[in-house]
């Protein structure tokens, strides 16, 4: 928290997230926004990541990692639950930071709200429960954990590639922030890897069977946006904003809705570049075809 400079203002001329990791990029429409309509687009995308990873990290991670550590408290390896303490304490800070931004973002929704663009289904809440409540027979949540973690830190080397911007460079404190977040989570997806291993170690076949079913149904729900996702959320409220562009509101959403076969797109944003560890663990794993099936873009290396 410290290393955050928050007096410094917003540049909301400036991109808030980078625009190759936003969906809209990749389709033929993004060409007919101006630059003021890209920049909202934008800027409701970042906020959008910013609840995505309060949501992960304050509603799962903490509390399953929390669940495990009170449960197996006598059994587990004394460096690995010195580091799980430790992962929570981060991703409490984490949380608060990301809440923090998206308050000085948008304070007339987020002075009210930690979720705006995020609507979480029954089913999720539900999943989340039963996760919390059944870490060890449900354990496929670690591959999600690794695979979610991961991709924070690919988010956060995208800002490195400015010179792929069609509008201006993206925000100071923006670009800080995923640093410094992308920072503790290389420790975290460390970590990820070693529950894993506990976690499935000695499990039985049909156990892990059921959770690689579990597991592609979730990553699915990822790399192919929704109806009612978040990021077909974001869009709808950019149309608000700017009513030009409700004359193409069905349209662009059927394009979001469509992204799981667009190569660019998968490759770039859910593939073996992004991530490299989920991917190489997946090469190594037998019967786990469903999953590698959620990644379009995944193909087993030679
Ligand atoms: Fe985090
Ligand atoms: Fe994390």
């Amino acid at each position: 928290m410290e290393d955050i400079p928050w007096e410094q203002q917003l540049e909301t001329g400036k991109l808030f997230i980078p625009e190759i990791v936003t969906p809209l990029k990749h389709t033929p429409f993004y060409e007919r926004l101006t630059v003021e309509e890209r920049l909202t687009y934008n800027h409701y995308a970042a906020m959008a990541v910013s609840e995505q990873f309060c949501y992960l990290e304050s509603e799962l991670l903490t509390k399953v990692i929390g669940a495990l550590l009170r449960r197996d408290k006598k059994k587990l390896d004394g460096d690995l639950a010195l580091a799980m303490e430790g992962f929570i304490e981060e991703e409490f800070l984490h949380t608060e930071v990301f809440r923090r931004l998206n308050r000085i973002s948008w304070p007339e929704i987020y002075e009210s709200a930690d979720y705006y663009f995020l609507r979480p289904g029954v089913a999720t809440g539900i999943t989340n429960w039963l996760v919390r409540r059944w870490p060890h027979f449900l354990m496929g949540w670690v591959w999600m954990a690794l695979a979610l973690e991961e991709k924070t830190i690919a988010i956060s080397r995208e800002y490195e590639n400015k010179a792929e911007s069609t509008v201006a460079d993206t925000d100071g404190l923006y670009r800080l922030i995923h640093r410094l977040h992308a920072r503790d989570e290389v420790r975290h997806v460390q970590l990820d890897q070693h529950v894993l291993r506990y976690l499935y170690k000695g499990a039985p076949e049909w156990r892990k069977r059921f959770n690689t079913r579990l597991v592609a149904r979730s990553l699915r729900s990822f790399t192919t946006p929704r109806l009612k996702s978040t990021r077909v959320n974001v869009l709808r409220e950019t149309v608000k904003r700017h009513s030009r562009l409700k004359r193409w509101e069905h349209e662009m959403v059927a394009a979001i809705t469509g992204l799981y076969t667009n190569d660019v797109y998968q490759s770039r944003v859910w593939g073996r570049s992004a991530l490299p560890i989920t991917f190489r663990l997946l090469d190594g794993v037998k019967d786990m075809d469903e999953v590698c099936a959620a990644f379009p873009s995944y193909k087993e290396m030679e």
